[in-house]
């Protein structure tokens, strides 16, 4: 089975836990894009859905799905997003797609974050994949000072700017065996807008897709 087959079956096994008026938060990437693929038959069926990046409010608007804002729609019952690796502890890296910030907004507003990933993604410790930083443009080369005193190895993602008008730092070489405490430390630097480390707020279930099938880990 391909990664991108993989990444159909655990989206389509998150799709098995939509309930009628369901109000609905849902990421970004290529595995939720299986995910809002198969949301077609849901279609006037769900509460409100809120997305977490331009990207996916096109998507949804081409399925005739409607997006509500956040402010709107309150509290949502389900979110549902990929990563970019995920530990035991249900904790994520995300934003490789560069949508962490609204997905972390959208994390935060939910009362269940189910996170679906191939078996790949699953590591023992985060910090093989960089993590994401989105930064305001004018403080892009202090926190790349502050990311070096850290001991990580900050990279540019040059030509890209977020939904939000901002910048990304990809940190290299991170060992992370404290993500609540890195999460807490990086956040306090000033012009880092989020991080992509989902470890105060992880996931509530994995799905995570192998050659044979889905299987579930729970907090
Ligand atoms: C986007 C994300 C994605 O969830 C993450 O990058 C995984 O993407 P994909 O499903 O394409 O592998 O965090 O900001």
């Amino acid at each position: 089975m391909s990664q991108d087959d993989r990444k159909r079956t655990a989206a389509l096994a998150a799709i098995e836990l939509l309930e009628s008026g369901m109000n609905l938060g849902v990421g970004t990437g290529s595995t939720v894009n299986h995910f809002i693929d198969a949301l077609a038959g849901w279609r006037g069926r769900l509460g409100s859905v809120v997305s977490s990046s331009v990207d996916t409010t096109q998507r949804l608007a081409q399925l005739g799905i409607e997006v509500s804002e956040l402010n709107d729609a309150g509290t949502l019952d389900l979110y549902v997003d990929g990563a970019d690796e995920a530990n035991a502890h249900l904790q994520l890296i995300k934003g490789g797609g560069g949508a962490l910030t609204r997905e972390k907004i959208i994390a935060e507003a939910s009362r269940r974050f189910v996170c679906i990933i191939d078996d790949s993604k699953l590591v023992k410790v985060l910090g093989r994949f960089p993590l994401p930083v989105e930064v305001l443009p004018m403080a892009r080369s202090l926190v790349a000072r502050k990311l070096v005193a850290a001991k990580g190895r900050p990279a540019w993602r040059e030509g890209f700017v977020t939904d939000n008008g901002n910048q990304i730092l990809d940190v290299h070489h991170l060992d992370i065996v404290d993500p609540v405490a890195l999460e807490r430390d990086l956040n306090q630097i000033p012009g880092v807008v989020s991080v992509g480390l989902f470890a105060r707020r992880p996931a509530d279930l994995l799905l995570v897709a192998d050659g044979s099938g889905v299987r579930q880990l729970k907090r």
